[in-house]
């Protein structure tokens, strides 16, 4: 037994699962939401010695991917990149831009939208929380309604979830970007696009996005470990007035410093040798491909869990995610029972339910490095789930499935 074993609970519960586990064969499916899958060839990439990050080479590196950035983001404005979590890049986006005590409106559409305003609470924002029932996404037609209520301009700014991980369910960033311009209102507009960047369509500049927030593990194919601001001309110049105290989030400094190529502070030289790997492969399948495949698996995705007889948790179908589904359990079975289980026999990791949908629904991961086979293994993983669990369903989601993605075109790889 390894050293580690020891380190259980007080109830040695490490040690006594150890002895009674068995060597899964195969490889483990990670089907949650992000982190998401690393594929070998960005493994491979980071697997390389680390450079002096005050070198030359470092330098035509950070050109480079902030270059591969912009086009993933589509935006010619600025892209900045943390050694942080997606966490810091919220917090970077709101104590760059705003001061202390500004308005904000922010929108309940589920767990993440809620931790961020959580955060605005803590940094002493006033904000605006729309409720919402973790079923739709922002509804543009308050945001008009609000903003034209706000004649003086006290609200600083909107700020939006594009992809709501927590709920499967997306927002309508272009609508929300038309509301505010029919409001005539000045506010800025901040999304966070966490789990949307590079699996679902955005566009930055064509939609107005003042800053745009992203991170490394979802649909980048990274591990967890780089944050990313995208920052307008009008963000960058309404920083220059922000009276938050600031300092490693502070966007003066990273922006002068990455104009020689460098970093204010130590960049994760290896996690941006994988980023470099995975905008490569972003280009060589096309970024119009990579929104297709991620659309074909999603509607394949919602097909299994209709036919399995279960509720898809988004309610309005524009709003589906590709990114993720959430499935709603059958009244009386809990969906982390359900998940553990999983887990176990199949060994595949699905996506556990957050806040006020706890036990009540399942989410399956179909972002980043993920192809018809893959999800054909996750589809079935769980319909032999429900069988397992004795959840009421009916069988024939996994056929469902194969019927569409075998009637629609294969992925397109490149060179085919
Ligand atoms: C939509 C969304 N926003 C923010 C976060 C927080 O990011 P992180 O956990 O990397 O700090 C997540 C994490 O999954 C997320 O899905």
């Amino acid at each position: 037994m390894g050293w580690a074993a020891n380190l259980g609970n007080k109830n040695n519960k490490v040690e006594v699962e150890n002895k009674n586990m068995t060597s899964q064969s195969g490889r483990h499916f990670l089907q949650i939401p992000g982190p998401t899958n690393v594929p070998d060839r960005v493994l491979r990439a980071m697997a390389k010695p680390t450079i002096d990050h005050r070198g030359p080479e470092f330098a035509k590196l950070t050109y480079e991917i902030l270059e591969g950035l912009k086009r993933v983001l589509r935006t010619s404005g600025t892209v900045i990149i943390y050694p942080s979590s997606g966490t810091g890049a919220w917090e970077a986006a709101l104590v760059n831009t705003l001061s202390p005590g500004d308005k904000v409106l922010m929108f309940e559409t589920g767990y993440f939208a809620t931790l961020w305003r959580n955060m605005a609470v803590k940094l002493g924002l006033d904000v605006d929380f729309i409720p919402g029932d973790w079923r739709h996404g922002v509804d543009p037609a308050v945001i008009e309604e609000k903003l034209s209520e706000d004649r003086n301009h006290k609200i600083k700014s909107v700020t939006v979830v594009h992809n709501e991980t927590s709920t499967g369910v997306t927002s309508r960033v272009a609508e929300v970007r038309k509301a505010i311009d029919h409001a005539h209102h000045p506010a800025l507009l901040m999304v966070d696009t966490i789990s949307s960047l590079a699996s679902i369509d955005f566009k930055h500049d064509e939609w107005g996005v003042d800053v745009t927030i992203g991170c490394s593990q979802k649909g980048l194919m990274l591990p967890p470990g780089l944050g990313l601001n995208a920052i307008s001309d009008k963000a960058l110049e309404t920083s220059k007035s922000s009276r938050f105290s600031k300092s490693y989030w502070d966007w003066e400094a990273m922006i002068k410093d990455n104009q020689s190529g460098f970093f204010p502070y130590t960049p994760s030289t290896n996690l941006l040798y994988g980023l470099r790997e995975s905008l490569h492969m972003l280009f060589e399948e096309g970024l119009e491909n990579v929104f297709a495949r991620h659309h074909r698996l999603g509607e394949a995705t919602r097909r299994a869990v209709r036919a399995w007889g279960l509720e898809i948790l988004c309610l309005n179908p524009e709003e589906y995610s590709n990114s993720l589904t959430a499935a709603l359990m059958p009244n009386g079975y809990n969906a982390d029972d359900l998940r553990e289980l999983i887990l176990k026999k199949m060994n595949m990791s699905l996506g556990t339910s957050l806040g006020k949908l706890k036990g009540k629904i399942f989410r399956i991961g179909h972002l980043g490095d993920f192809n018809e086979l893959m999800l054909a293994g996750t589809l079935s993983g769980i319909e032999m789930g429900l069988a397992l669990a004795k959840v009421p369903f009916s069988k024939g989601g996994v056929a469902e499935a194969l019927d569409y993605l075998s009637a629609r075109q294969l992925t397109t790889y490149p060179g085919s």
